[in-house]
């Protein structure tokens, strides 16, 4: 067990947000203060038809600035989109980055800020605190809750040509403001509202039971882990109600403040691992790993695991351990299906576990886990 205390060095790093009914309207103003004249507003095919990408662009337009729209990006982003990204923004000489999405487009935005401004290849930035120049202003609007890309010092891109994902962490990669509106929410299907909450959930209790958390990332974690566990399921049965969706964002947003700095541990380890080999969504491998990881982690947190477990047995009226509660609650969002059933092949298991082995979310995992540990989790969650 890693011992730690309340006395140990700890920093914590917040980007200036603004939550709210109506805070997207506010994009175009904010965009101005930040001196931007023209946007690359980053974004997706899916948010753009829900019509959230033009509803920002207005706000853009009636502040009196201009923009080219990027949204050539996939559900986990690429680094070839990222450099695809970087040089839109070159070609069309942007001074600014507004991105409207979930985490994808997030991330992919926060990519493009830092390969503009130091010229180089995304790839390069692969690690903690590498990026020396920092980012244009960047504007966050997420349109799901649970990445916490617009509150974290986080971005996770996938290396096209090794296929994995990578982690690049730095404080240059947190927003300069993000505006948190619960009505984006209510165009998410059933299936991303669950899968984007479950990824929520993770960092919260990742989060919680890291061997960098501190007292301040514990209060935003406990909190987090109550909304979630509270608001979620009535979420998805009343995808059109601003309360519950809103209980959702700030669930996601204090799971955002508590992971970005206290970091993750070996279930996003894995999830990184699974999401890239498998091409899955980034909540979703959660969902399936995070009981299986609560089980093995057990014993170096048991206090805190109880904790969590016992938020979360009282949603669901379940008495049983942690990781059984963690798994009533998956299936009661109906997060049914095992590793083996969205394709992950037994003789897959070494080569995911060595790639998450090597995951800088393992650093801060409560337990000490070998490369065998984490072979093992995965046999239990195929
Ligand atoms: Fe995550």
């Amino acid at each position: 067990m890693i011992q730690r205390s309340q006395l140990d060095l700890r920093k914590f790093v917040a980007p200036e947000f603004i939550c709210g009914h109506g805070a997207l309207q506010l994009a175009g103003r904010y965009a101005r203060n930040f001196g931007m004249r023209h946007v690359l507003l980053v974004t997706d095919p899916g948010v753009r038809a829900a019509g959230w990408t033009d509803a920002v662009g207005e706000s853009l337009t009636e502040a009196g600035i201009s923009f080219t729209i990027f949204d050539a990006i996939s559900v986990n982003p690429r680094s070839r989109q990222v450099m695809s990204g970087t040089e839109v923004y070159r070609a069309e000489e942007c001074n600014g980055i507004v991105a409207v999405g979930g985490g994808s487009p997030m991330d992919c935005a926060k990519g493009i800020g830092i390969a503009s401004s130091n010229m180089r290849d995304i790839l390069a930035f692969e690690g903690v605190d590498r990026v020396p120049v920092p980012a244009p202003p960047l504007i966050c609007i997420p349109t799901t809750a649970g990445s916490s890309a617009d509150v974290s010092q986080f971005a996770i891109i996938t290396d096209d040509v090794r296929k994995r994902k990578i982690a690049i962490i730095s404080k240059t990669l947190v927003p300069d403001i993000s505006l948190l509106d619960p009505e984006p929410l209510t165009t998410m299907s059933p299936e991303l509202t669950v899968d984007t909450g479950m990824d929520a959930l993770s960092h919260a209790i990742e989060a919680y039971v890291s061997n960098a958390s501190s007292p301040m990332t514990d209060v935003h974690a406990l909190e987090a882990i109550r909304l979630i566990s509270s608001a979620l399921p009535a979420a998805v049965r009343e995808p059109h109600n601003l309360d519950l969706r809103f209980s959702t964002l700030l669930g996601s947003l204090h799971a955002g403040l508590a992971f970005s700095n206290a970091s993750l541990g070996a279930v996003h380890a894995m999830a990184h691992s699974l999401g890239a080999a498998c091409d899955l969504a980034h909540g979703r491998c959660n969902a399936m790993l995070l009981e299986h990881v609560i089980a093995a982690n057990y014993e170096a947190a048991p206090d805190r695991y109880d904790q969590v477990g016992a938020i979360l047995g009282a949603a669901e009226g379940g008495r049983g351990t942690p990781a059984e509660n963690v798994a009533a609650f998956r299936r009661s969002l109906g997060v049914t299906e095992t590793l083996a059933a969205v394709g992950v092949r037994e003789d897959a298991i070494r080569t995911l576990a060595r790639q998450a082995y090597a995951d800088p979310c393992m650093v801060t995992n409560p337990r000490r886990l070998t490369c065998e540990d984490l072979e093992r989790i995965y046999a239990y969650a195929l």
